[in-house]
């Protein structure tokens, strides 16, 4: 069965090959990116700026992404980042920004469609 699936931080690595595979595989994929206009000529599925770090742009994406679409049947939440070295080297503010955006921004993000799901009995 086809289906409408979201995946966020889509322009890149992991998003990108899973949002290409399914794409391949004939679902309508909705992918995001801070940046849309810097991708999305390169790529067959649709591209949508999302930044899961700020509360405004998941408000704004969330009703420009139901102007698009009736109903959305998958999240894949994949947006974030890395950071990468040993503890004690590593300032502890980035830690905390990328906890903000790929713990809680993911948490938020999940909330914001829970809504749209529930309404379609998932
Ligand atoms: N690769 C690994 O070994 C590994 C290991 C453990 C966990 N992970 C996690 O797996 C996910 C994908 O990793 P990857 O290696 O494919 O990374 P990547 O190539 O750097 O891709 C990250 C994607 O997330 C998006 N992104 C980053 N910050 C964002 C934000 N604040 N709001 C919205 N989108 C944002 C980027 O989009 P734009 O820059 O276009 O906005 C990009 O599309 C990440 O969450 C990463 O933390 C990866």
């Amino acid at each position: 069965m086809k289906q409408t699936i979201l995946i966020t931080g889509a322009s890149s690595g992991i998003g990108l090959l899973i949002a290409n595979k399914l794409h391949e595989s004939g679902h309508r994929v909705i992918g995001t990116s801070r940046n849309p206009e810097k991708h999305s000529s390169k790529l067959p599925f649709q591209l949508l700026e999302l930044d899961i770090s700020s509360d405004s742009s998941i408000e704004s994406f969330t009703k420009r992404l139901f102007s698009h679409i009736d109903k959305l049947d998958v999240l894949i939440n994949n947006a974030g980042y890395l950071v990468t070295g040993l503890a004690e080297e590593t300032p502890i503010e980035l830690g905390r920004e990328q906890f903000e955006t790929n713990f809680w921004g993911t948490v938020k993000f999940t909330n914001q469609l829970l809504p749209y799901f529930r309404k379609d009995r998932f």
